[in-house]
């Protein structure tokens, strides 16, 4: 009897088994739907009328602009983008969409965005979700920064974000997101007009520079609030030495950066530069001198000339390349230099020589 019903579950659960696998063999031979693309034709031309630029960001479509069906495979919200400072045109956005029949959400980060009010913590439009017959569409809002990057926000930081996912059929806890997984920033960029399957739409004038900004725009905010701290206790120097010196650092890295740009050798403040940045989100004016991170496996031999092309002139060489290597140059009075790093197991170190006495530092 107990060998009867083990044998009866078995054959049920065989043909449990199989009816699933059933199921999963037709979900796997049905074909993709196909992307959709008239709700994208409408939100391109509802932007259009009001007017507000919007480019075309979604790195899936941009790879693939030059096949025959850029959005045919896209897995993910279209990604587009809009400049935060058009704040009032998307503003009105929302309510032209609403009529033309698409549901749209605002995304919010609370962050302070604004490093001039440091201690102002609000919501901060960072982008829109925006639906319509199944499609959707992730307008991302970028803000202007400094005087060249654009900076856009972390879907995360949304306190709401869970829920408005859902409500546009996304998954709430990985969102499956082209763009502000994490907050980022990219440089400053132009956009073309091109026709992709009919649609006329601003993309990046140079898109492999763009998908490489992208490649490495992890961003992380400036501690405003323990810099504050910082110049409540020890006050700041704003005598004309002082800003005087910082200006000319702030062309010194400017170049410094251009160069290493143009080399493809990635770099990162180091010493009392980074020290400047995380302490006090500044410079320290009283070091002199700027600081700056390679990996020595990054070097080039034209790293010299041409940083000497762009005005630098060489002071000193410390180690080997392959040993507590160091570059110094000066720049209108000021000194860089540019510490060499090394791998070696789980950490990476450099190495200092003091100038006067040859004093090696690891
Ligand atoms: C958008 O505008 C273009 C050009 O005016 C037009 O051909 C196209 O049909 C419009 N798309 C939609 C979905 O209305
Ligand atoms: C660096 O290279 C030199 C010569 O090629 C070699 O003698 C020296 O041992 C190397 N030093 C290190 C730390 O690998």
């Amino acid at each position: 009897m107990i060998v009867k019903r083990q044998a009866i579950k078995l054959i049920f659960g065989a043909g449990a088994l199989m009816l699933v696998g059933q199921l999963l063999m037709l979900r796997l031979l049905r074909p993709p739907v196909p992307f959709r693309l008239e709700p994208v034709s409408q939100f391109v031309n509802v932007t259009a009328a009001i007017p507000l630029p919007i480019i075309l960001l979604d790195r899936a479509v941009l790879t693939q602009l030059s096949d025959m069906c850029p959005f045919c495979n896209l897995q993910h919200p279209v990604a587009f983008a809009s400049l935060y400072k058009h704040i009032h045109e998307v503003q009105s956005l929302q309510s032209v969409l609403d009529a033309s029949g698409f549901k749209s959400t605002i995304l919010l980060n609370t962050l302070p965005v604004e490093p001039a009010a440091p201690k102002v913590v609000r919501d901060v439009p960072t982008g829109f979700l925006i639906a319509k017959d199944g499609v959707v569409i992730h307008l991302v809002l970028l803000h202007e920064r400094a005087d060249s990057y654009w900076w856009f926000g972390a879907v995360q930081s949304d306190f709401g974000i869970k829920q408005k996912l859902l409500d546009f059929g996304l998954p709430g806890h990985a969102p499956t997101l082209d763009i502000m997984i994490d907050e980022g920033a990219v440089d400053r960029f132009k956009g073309v007009l091109v026709e992709v399957q009919g649609l006329n739409l601003m993309v990046p004038s140079s898109i492999n520079l763009y998908l490489e900004q992208r490649s490495s725009d992890h961003f992380i905010e400036c501690s405003h609030s323990r810099a504050a701290a910082f110049f409540d206790e020890f006050g700041d120097d704003d005598s004309s030495e002082a800003l005087k010196f910082k200006h000319k650092a702030w062309k010194l890295l400017t170049t410094a950066k251009q160069v290493l740009d143009q080399l493809n050798i990635p770099f990162w403040l180091s010493s009392g530069t980074c020290l400047g940045y995380y302490r006090q989100c500044d410079l320290i004016t009283y070091s002199k001198d700027v600081d700056l991170g390679i990996m020595a496996s990054d070097y080039s031999t034209n790293l010299i000339p041409e940083f000497q092309k762009r005005g630098f002139k060489l002071k000193h060489v410390f180690g080997r390349i392959n040993d507590s290597f160091e570059i110094s140059f000066v720049y209108d009075d000021l000194k860089l230099d540019l510490f060499f790093f090394y791998r070696e197991g789980n950490s990476i170190w450099n190495g200092g020589t003091q100038a006067k006495s040859g004093l090696k530092f690891k």
